[in-house]
C-alpha cells in the first residue's frame, strides 16, 4: 500500500518543455490513469518517476517522503515497477533470466529451477500464464508484456506503471490485461495507466490526470466525468464526436468491384473465400472484423501486392488481373498499409522526399529531379494540414513518433486525391485530436466524389465514418448493411461469426 505524489515537476530538452509544472496524487490502491495526447509529456514523467530522467525541478514523493532516483536501480529499491513503452527485455534469454535480471537478487549466482518456480508462483497466483524456460524471441508482444508485469511482481512493487500497454495489443490481449489489472488493484497495488485513448481510460481507471503541452491540466474521478469532456482537456478545445457521419453528398458509379474473389495466405490457406462487394465513388465502404479474418489479403490483391487465387477484381469496369502495383496507383487506386514503418515510409529520407514520392513525374519534378523549392513549399502545407509534429519538411522520416509518421503517409496518399483510397486502420495509435482531423481528410476525399475503402478494428471507427458496412469474417462477408441500419451489436455479433436471422446477407457469404 503506498501513495505517490509529483510535485510542480519539471523538465526541458533542448528545444521543448517536455514537463512544465507536473502535478500528480496517486493513491493507496487506485487505478490512475494519465490521459494525453502523443507528445503531451507522458513518457518524460514516467522517466522521471522510474530513475531514467533527472528533473530540473520538483519533487517526487513515495509514502509522503521526498526521493531522489539517480539510476533506474533507486526507483526499483523503492518499489517502482515500470512497464515501459518500449520492452527492456533481451530477446535470447529465457522468461526467468528476464525476470531477474538487474534485480537485487541476481547478484548471487543464477538458480535457475528456484527462480522458473517463483516465477511460475506468480505468473499463476496473478493469472498471467507464462512458461518460464520459454526464450523471450519466441514469445508474442501480449506474453513479452506479461514478463514485464511478472519482473516488477518478482521485484515486490509497490507502485505499477504501464506506459501506453495497450498501443501494442490486440483487443483480446486487452482484455486480459485488464482483468490483470483489476487482480492487481484488489490486492492494493496502485497502478498508473497512461493511455490517450479515452474508451480505456473509462474503462479501467478509477482517477484520472490529463496532461496537455506538458502540464498536468485536470485531475478527476473517472465517473464523473465524460468522454467529450475528456477529450476536450486533452486538446484544449472542444473535439466533435459524431457517430453518424455526414450523409455521402452523391453516391455515384461503381469503382471497385470486387467478385468471387479467393485469396491465400502465407501458409497457403484460403484467407479471402469467393468473396463479393462493391465500392461505389462518394462513399466510404467500411470492413469491420477481428484481425486475421482475411482483411490483410484481401486488400493486399486489391493493392495488388498478393496474388488473386480465383475470381476476379474489377476498377472502373476493366479487370486488375494484368495490372501491377504501379499501374493500379497510376488508375487511381492508393493504398494505406497497416504496418507503415515497414511499407509506407523510407525512413532515411526527409519528410519532403517522402511525401513527394507519389510525385516523381509531376510538377515538382523535372527530369525526374524535384524542383526542391516547390516540393519543400508544397510538403510543408501538408505537413501543416495534416498537423504532423514536428512539421519541419527537412526532418528525417525516421525521427518521428511513429503516429505522426502515419499522418505523413496519409498526408500523402489523401493529397493524391486517388479515385479509391484503401485504409487500413487509418487512426491506429493516434490521439483524439489528430483522429478527428484524418477522419475529416477521408469525408472530404468521399465528399469530392471518390471512394474509401475503409477498413478498421475498431467498430467506433467504421461506424463514425462508413455509409455501407461490412463485417469480415473466416474469408468471407457475412453482413452487409447500410450506416442507418447498422448498431453496434449487430455488427458486434457478426464480427464473432454469428448472424441474427433479421440481418440480410451478401451473395458469396456462405
Ligand atoms: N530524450 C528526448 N530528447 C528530446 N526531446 C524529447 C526527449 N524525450 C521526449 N522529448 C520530447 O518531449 C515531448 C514529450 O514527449 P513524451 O514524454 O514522449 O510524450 P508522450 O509520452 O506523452 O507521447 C515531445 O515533444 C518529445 O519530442
Ligand atoms: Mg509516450
Amino acid at each position: 500500500m503506498s501513495t505517490l505524489e509529483i510535485r510542480h515537476l519539471r523538465k526541458a530538452f533542448p528545444g521543448v518543455i517536455a514537463n512544465d509544472d507536473v502535478n500528480l496524487l496517486v493513491q493507496s490502491g487506485e487505478t490512475h490513469a494519465i490521459l494525453g495526447e502523443n507528445g503531451a509529456g507522458k513518457s518524460t514523467l514516467i522517466k522521471m518517476i522510474s530513475g531514467l530522467y533527472q528533473p530540473d525541478q520538483g519533487e517526487i514523493l513515495i509514502d509522503g517522503e521526498a526521493r531522489r532516483f539517480d539510476t533506474p536501480r533507486d526507483a526499483i529499491h523503492v518499489g517502482i515497477g515500470v512497464v515501459h513503452q518500449h520492452f527492456m527485455l533481451i530477446p535470447a534469454l529465457t522468461v526467468a533470466e528476464n525476470v531477474v535480471l538487474g534485480s537485487e537478487l541476481s547478484k548471487g549466482r543464477f538458480q535457475r529451477s528456484k527462480t522458473e518456480a517463483a516465477v511460475a508462483e506468480i505468473s499463476r497466483s496473478f493469472g498471467l500464464p507464462l512458461d518460464p524456460s520459454a526464450r523471450v524471441r519466441d514469445l508474442s508482444v501480449g506474453m513479452q508484456q506479461r514478463i514485464e508485469i511478472v519482473k516488477a511482481l518478482y521485484r515486490k512493487v509497490r507502485i505499477l506503471i504501464l506506459d501506453e500497454p495497450t498501443a501494442v495489443l490486440t483487443p483480446q490481449e486487452t482484455r486480459e490485461l485488464f482483468v490483470v489489472m483489476r487482480q492487481l488493484k484488489a490486492e492494493g497495488i496502485p497502478i498508473v495507466f497512461i493511455s490517450h485513448k479515452l474508451e480505456e481510460v473509462r474503462e479501467i481507471a478509477d482517477t484520472v490526470t490529463v496532461m496537455r503541452l506538458g502540464k498536468t491540466v485536470q485531475t478527476h474521478p473517472v465517473a464523473g466525468t465524460t468522454s467529450a469532456q475528456l477529450a476536450n482537456w486533452m486538446v484544449g478545445r472542444d473535439v466533435v464526436f459524431s457517430d453518424h457521419p455526414p450523409a455521402s453528398t452523391g453516391i455515384g458509379d461503381t469503382l471497385l468491384e470486387v467478385d468471387r474473389l479467393t485469396v491465400l495466405d502465407e501458409r497457403k490457406v484460403q484467407a479471402v473465400r469467393a468473396l463479393t462487394f462493391a465500392v461505389r465513388a462518394g462513399e466510404i465502404y467500411g470492413v469491420a472484423g477481428i484481425d486475421g479474418n482475411g482483411q490483410t489479403e484481401l486488400v493486399e490483391a486489391i493493392a495488388g501486392l498478393r496474388p488473386v487465387q480465383s475470381g476476379v477484381i474489377r476498377f472502373q469496369g476493366r479487370s486488375l488481373a494484368k495490372v501491377g502495383v504501379r499501374g493500379r496507383l497510376r488508375a487511381g487506386i492508393s493504398y494505406v498499409p497497416q504496418d507503415r514503418q515497414r511499407d509506407g515510409l523510407v525512413l532515411t529520407f526527409t519528410l519532403t522526399e517522402n511525401l513527394m514520392l507519389r510525385d516523381l513525374s509531376r510538377p515538382f519534378s523535372r527530369g525526374g529531379f524535384l524542383t526542391r523549392k516547390a516540393a519543400r513549399q508544397r510538403a510543408q502545407e501538408l505537413l501543416t494540414e495534416f498537423d504532423v509534429r514536428p512539421d519541419n519538411p527537412s526532418a528525417l522520416a525516421g525521427s518521428l513518433s511513429g503516429g505522426n509518421q502515419q499522418k505523413v503517409i496519409l498526408a500523402r496518399e489523401v493529397a493524391s486525391r486517388p479515385k479509391l483510397l484503401i485504409a487500413v486502420q487509418p487512426t491506429r495509435g493516434l490521439d483524439v485530436g489528430a483522429i478527428e482531423g484524418i477522419h475529416r481528410q477521408l469525408l472530404r476525399l468521399r465528399d469530392e466524389g471518390n471512394a474509401v475503402l475503409l477498413v478498421s478494428l475498431e467498430l467506433e471507427e467504421i461506424l463514425a465514418l462508413a455509409d455501407r458496412i461490412a463485417v469480415m469474417h473466416a474469408g468471407q462477408i457475412i453482413t452487409e448493411l447500410p450506416r442507418d441500419q447498422a448498431d453496434i451489436e449487430t455488427i458486434g455479433l457478426a464480427m464473432t461469426g454469428e448472424r441474427r436471422a433479421a440481418v440480410t446477407s451478401e451473395e458469396g457469404s456462405t
